[in-house]
């Protein structure tokens, strides 16, 4: 059954593509933007199997540095973001900014400060955004704020880069998590993505991602395409084969793909069960704080509002590890350690005993 969807042209031991593995390419597109994405349907998609998603932002970024016609732009990340972003954007000569994004007082979207500062950005300028399950904050627009960015985006007239390293992990439901992208795609054109199987295929150490950029014709697809491969070939000649080959056979294969389905309902179900478990302990503990954020953020990580003292506190009495920035791994909670991690939490935040 596999072997019928596995690209053939790549054997074994052969090299890929310097762009992927078509039928990978293929399907990680239709994952993203949707079987129904109009852009797709007309080829006017450039795709390239990437080093996972960190390997996606290089590709993308040194493309969009060497060949995005306007120059005089910002370059606007979230405040706060995955760090790399930064990193990668200044390495290609851009000096970033960041925009508004989480309110440290509601732990919630600081909705009126994102708009001001798109507004606020030159005219075409670059604006990353986290398609779902923005790491490290678990705090996503509503689709009506979406609605409401995406308005902005088009009068600007702002090129979207997205980032997207938990489709499945918010909601379980990979069309309902990439909302954010499928939207804009309907309006603007100007949109590059950035995808990572790491997380959602279990696939962290085969690094396997995808980059790709929406174009206006199938000529200026080819165009895009031919100059990302141009990258790519004095970087690493040619990406691994053997995750890539996974991901394909799973999307590729009906039953194979249904239980991965399951499996990302499982997942993301399991990750919200932690989030209510440790705000219920928490309570059953006498905890006086508001820790609704807990489960108002979604995804992987929650962002507890825990100082870097108190971060440090129960790292050294607790061995409970943790970024300085308050970040959790909901991964990492389980009905076995919720107890324990709910005590030291409340130990930290009142003082008490743990
Ligand atoms: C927002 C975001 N983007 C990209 C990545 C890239 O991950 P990888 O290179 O492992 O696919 C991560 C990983 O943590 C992430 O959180």
């Amino acid at each position: 059954m596999a072997k019928e969807v596995v690209n053939e042209t790549v054997k074994d031991h052969e090299y890929a593509p310097i762009q992927g593995i078509d039928s990978y390419i293929a399907k990680c597109l239709n994952l993203a933007y949707g079987e129904g994405s109009k852009a797709l349907q007309e080829g006017r998609i450039a795709g390239a199997q990437s080093i996972s998603g960190t390997g996606s932002l290089r590709l993308g970024f040194s493309f969009f540095s060497q060949w995005y016609p306007h120059k005089d732009i910002d370059v606007l990340v979230p405040k706060p973001t995955w760090p790399i972003h930064k990193t990668i954007s200044s390495l290609v000569g851009y000096e970033p900014k960041e925009y508004r994004y989480f309110h440290p007082t509601t732990k919630g979207l600081d909705f009126e400060g994102l708009k001001e500062d798109l507004n606020a950005a030159k005219d075409h300028s670059l604006v990353m955004f986290h398609v779902c399950a923005h790491n490290p904050t678990g705090v996503d627009p509503t689709d009506a704020q979406w609605q409401e960015i995406l308005e902005i985006v088009k009068r600007k007239k702002l090129f979207s880069a997205f980032d997207s390293a938990y489709q499945g992990f918010a909601s379980g439901d990979c069309q309902r998590d990439s909302y954010s992208l499928r939207l804009f795609q309907e309006h603007t054109d100007d949109i590059m993505l950035f995808q990572s199987f790491a997380k959602n295929f279990g696939l962290y150490g085969e690094r396997v991602g995808c980059y790709s950029v929406v174009t206006s014709s199938q000529a200026e697809r080819d165009i895009v395409q031919s100059r990302i491969k141009q990258i790519a070939r004095p970087l690493y000649s040619n990406p691994p084969i053997y995750g890539a080959r996974i991901v394909d056979v799973v999307l590729g294969t009906p039953e194979i793909r249904a239980q991965w389905d399951q499996d990302l309902i499982t997942m993301s179900s399991r990750m919200a069960g932690m989030r209510q478990g440790l705000v219920d302990k928490l309570k059953e503990l006498g905890n006086e704080h508001d820790w609704s954020h807990v489960t108002s953020q979604i995804g992987m990580f929650a962002y507890t509002g825990l100082n870097k003292d108190q971060v440090t506190a129960i790292r050294e009495q607790h061995s409970i590890y943790m970024t300085m920035d308050g970040r959790i791994s909901i991964a990492g909670l389980n009905p076995d350690n919720l107890e324990y991690v709910a005590r030291a939490f409340h130990g930290v935040t009142t003082g008490k005993e743990f």
